[in-house]
């Protein structure tokens, strides 16, 4: 296997660099190079130029050449920066009652909701969970997703989530794309645990956290503040400690109602995710903050419920990636690119600010500056998409797939 390789011509070549991570973003801005060439070296971004001037280059370096025929645009490889992909069973009858008009608290009581996914989770082995992580990453990658975060949170006791978060780590040395731990062990309140919300964060602040750090199974934490699972009042304490201990905080905020995004700008949160129910002062204050604001169509599209207003974070100047939130309960599809594009039909986003979200912004929402853009030095993650425009790619809302993904620099699918 030779060291270097060159990829191209390629007809437009999108690199998202020299974007702001905040505000709006206009097509014009994109810097977008034509009949371009990739020259890759080990799992990273050698030079990104013109192909004919990196063909000589790559002829001195004894480079591997992967000429491509026809058209085809490259984008950076997407990152979906919230799911929830561990997890066993389905919650189909769930979603069936939901568009039966049945509440919250019928669904629930019928055996339903997070808890319902809690249950089956701890049903299954660790084993099981890795190999059901493991091929939806990999359905993932098929469609352009190289990093993905993904979730704890149906564990819930201390046992539960650290199997969890052993598969996530598993299923992460078992599948090319990048998986990005996250313990939601804040997710509700264990209907097993015999304690009030504060006791049971306490107890998993103290026992839980500790054992994260020595076995290395995340340097992430993150909770569902909702008058459902968490108050702010409840969390700050648990919070404070993950962050006294290194870890990086994300938050699912303001889903119904708000509060979240609050405790996502006091804790000086990497993310806030969700966002559906914030209002101009929740818009406002995240973006007066370095919080990343994290849409998540899947969602809204899963329930029947608003969007996260979007446009309106951009406009006020916040930052906005977008992710699928890929769970088996409040968003089944797990299609991060149509749910994207949708998001862009309904809050009136540029095909700049949809790419930024997927991209190098979703990349902010983990804290990862090694990718989301392509330049020297960057990951060698992107997807070619055969068509002859980057419009295309949006406009086909996700029908339109990638002929080629590439991971830290080795094709790993290609349709041809
Ligand atoms: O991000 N909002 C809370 N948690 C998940 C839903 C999880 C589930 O329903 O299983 C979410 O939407
Ligand atoms: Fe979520």
């Amino acid at each position: 296997m030779k060291k270097y390789k060159l990829i191209g011509p390629i007809t437009q070549l999108l690199t998202m660099e020299n974007l702001s991570v905040k505000g709006a973003i206009k097509d014009e801005e994109l810097s977008i190079l034509e009949n371009a060439g990739i020259l890759i070296e080990g799992d990273q971004i050698h030079t990104i130029g013109k192909f004919t001037e990196l063909s000589k280059q790559a002829d001195s370096l004894d480079a591997e050449i992967i000429e491509l025929h026809g058209n085809y645009i490259c984008v950076p490889g997407f990152i979906d920066a919230h799911t929830h992909i561990c997890f066993s069973g389905s919650r189909a009858r769930d979603y069936a009652m939901r568009n039966a008009g049945k509440s919250y608290l019928e669904i629930a009581e019928a055996g339903g909701g997070i808890w319902d996914t809690v249950t089956q989770t701890r049903k299954a082995d660790q084993q099981q969970l890795t190999n059901s992580t493991i091929k939806r990453a990999n359905k993932l990658l098929q469609t352009g997703i190289t990093t993905i975060e993904v979730k704890s949170g149906y564990g819930l006791s201390v046992q539960e989530e650290l199997k969890m978060l052993r598969a996530i780590k598993d299923a992460n040395g078992s599948t090319e794309a990048d998986l990005i731990a996250t313990c939601l062990a804040g997710h509700m309140l264990p209907k097993d645990f015999d304690g009030d919300h504060k006791a049971y964060l306490e107890f998993m602040s103290n026992s839980l956290f500790p054992l994260l750090k020595k076995e290395k199974l995340t340097n992430r934490m993150d909770a569902f503040i909702e008058k459902s699972a968490f108050l702010p009042s409840d969390i700050y304490p648990y919070f404070k400690k993950a962050k006294a201990m290194g870890f990086d905080i994300t938050v699912h905020a303001d889903q119904f109602s708000v509060g979240g995004s609050e405790v996502a700008v006091k804790m000086n949160a990497i993310s806030a995710d969700h966002l559906e129910a914030s209002t101009e002062d929740e818009i406002e204050m995240l973006a007066n903050s370095d919080v990343i604001s994290v849409a998540l169509p899947g969602a809204s599209i899963g329930l029947g419920c608003d969007f996260t207003p979007a446009r309106k974070i951009l406009d006020s100047g916040g930052a906005l990636a977008i992710a699928s939130d890929w769970n088996p309960g409040s968003a089944p599809m797990g299609d991060l690119l149509t749910q994207a594009c949708i998001l862009g039909t309904f809050e009136k986003l540029s095909n700049a600010e949809v790419l930024a979200g997927i991209t190098f912004r979703g990349a902010k929402a983990l804290n990862l500056h090694d990718r989301g853009q392509l330049s020297p030095g960057m990951l060698a993650d992107f997807n070619l998409f055969q068509t002859n425009h980057y419009n295309e790619i949006f406009y086909q809302q996700g029908k339109l797939v990638p002929s080629q993904v590439w991971k830290r620099g080795d094709i790993m699918y290609s349709k041809e």
